[in-house]
């Protein structure tokens, strides 16, 4: 069976170093790796690959970075060239960027089976480009690897159910897997630099980056915060940062870093700040309680109990989430068991 994977940024390929790893294990199964280069500084790509030995892609469409139109444009056209070159039985595209919706519409236009992981997820707030790119990937995929109850729940109300299949998270394995490794070498994945106790942030969506009010009261809620906070920073937020914000002295910017240090900084956090997607699963899965900096979250099982608390950017809201006490319930296994890339594997196959 042969298999074009379409990656582009950060988070899908952490997702799928781990699908391909599983993937490249069954001799039945052939890999072609396509980035859309959506994604390309260092940090932000070729770490990835390097640290989780993501084969090398057999393309890179250098798409870069640009506005939607132009960026899923110049996708669109690059996968079509590979996707008639390849002929592949199927593509497996992942998560919500704008590099899977590009390859999903492609596929579906040449007739080639679209199977989405990280199928099923909404945030019901249509200003958000990845709202989009989630609901029409959706609607054109073949197959839909939900990752939690609520993606099938939401699947089958929008009438996909017969084509959805609950997989559990890939990310929840990856966390499993590589959580593992560090322990074996906790000093080789600490960051330099680093203070001894602090509060781990990451901001880069664009209701945060694009709105400069939203901005400026998340970092004044930082201010008002006694403990340091780490921030490695996302290009997009860096750019606003250097025209427009002085910075709490509290705030440690930092170069966005690789994936296990990632998990190493999460690990050793008191509490997790982010608007981002996989960083507040990351939480939740490491145990760390995670304030999220947006209105809303895909991921509603991470609210029990108070392990993912919604501020969006309302310092008031920040500040007493800071202070919330840390639940001492444990955290439920709702992502599935830590195998779902072996069961996107079967159901490829069985397609
Ligand atoms: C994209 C995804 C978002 C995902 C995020 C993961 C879309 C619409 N958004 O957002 O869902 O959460 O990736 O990180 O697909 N830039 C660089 N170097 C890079 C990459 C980006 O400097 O290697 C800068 C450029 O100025 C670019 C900006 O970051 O214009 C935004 O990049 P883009 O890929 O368009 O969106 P992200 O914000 O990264
Ligand atoms: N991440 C990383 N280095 C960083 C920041 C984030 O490896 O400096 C990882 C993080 O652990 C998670 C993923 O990137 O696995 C999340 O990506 P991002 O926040 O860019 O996108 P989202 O998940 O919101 O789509």
């Amino acid at each position: 069976m042969k298999i074009v994977s379409i990656v582009g940024a950060r988070p899908q390929f952490i997702k799928a170093a781990t699908v391909s790893r599983i993937l490249r294990s069954n001799p039945a199964i052939h890999e072609i790796l396509l980035h859309t280069g959506q994604h390309y500084d260092h940090n932000m790509s070729d770490v990835f690959f390097d640290e989780l030995h993501i084969p090398r892609p057999d393309y890179n469409l250098e798409a870069g970075s640009g506005s939607h139109a132009t960026q899923t444009g110049t996708m669109l056209t690059g996968i079509e060239e590979v996707l008639l070159r390849e002929k592949p039985d199927c593509t497996l595209v992942y998560g919500d960027t704008n590099s899977t919706l590009a390859g999903a519409l492609t596929a579906s236009k040449l007739h080639i089976p679209v199977a989405h992981v990280e199928a099923g997820l909404r945030s019901f707030n249509r200003a958000m480009p990845e709202e989009i790119n989630r609901i029409v990937t959706d609607r054109i995929s073949d197959m839909l690897f939900a990752p939690t109850p609520t993606a099938v729940y939401n699947l089958t109300h929008e009438g996909l159910a017969e084509i959805t299949t609950f997989t559990g998270d890939v990310m929840y394995d990856s966390v499993l897997f590589y959580k593992a490794r560090i322990e074996e070498n906790t000093e080789k994945y600490e960051t330099p630099g680093i203070p001894g106790d602090y509060l781990l942030a990451t901001i880069h969506r664009a209701e945060n980056t694009d709105n400069p009010a939203n901005l400026r009261k998340i970092f004044l809620a930082f201010s008002r915060i006694s403990r340091d906070i780490v921030l490695p920073i996302h290009p997009r937020t860096r750019k606003i940062l250097q025209s427009e914000f002085p910075l709490p002295s509290n705030v440690h910017i930092i170069d966005p870093v690789g994936y296990l240090e990632m998990l190493k900084l999460t690990m050793d956090a008191h509490k997790v700040l982010t608007d981002s997607g996989g960083l507040q699963k990351e939480a939740y899965f490491l145990g760390k309680q995670c304030i999220t900096l947006r209105t809303e979250t895909e991921w509603v099982e991470t609210l029990h109990d108070q392990w993912n608390i919604i501020t969006g950017s309302d310092p008031g809201l920040i500040l007493e989430a800071v202070a919330a006490p840390i639940p001492s319930t444990p955290t439920h296994a709702v992502f599935g068991n830590g195998k779902s890339a072996g069961l996107i594997m079967e159901k490829l196959l069985h397609f």
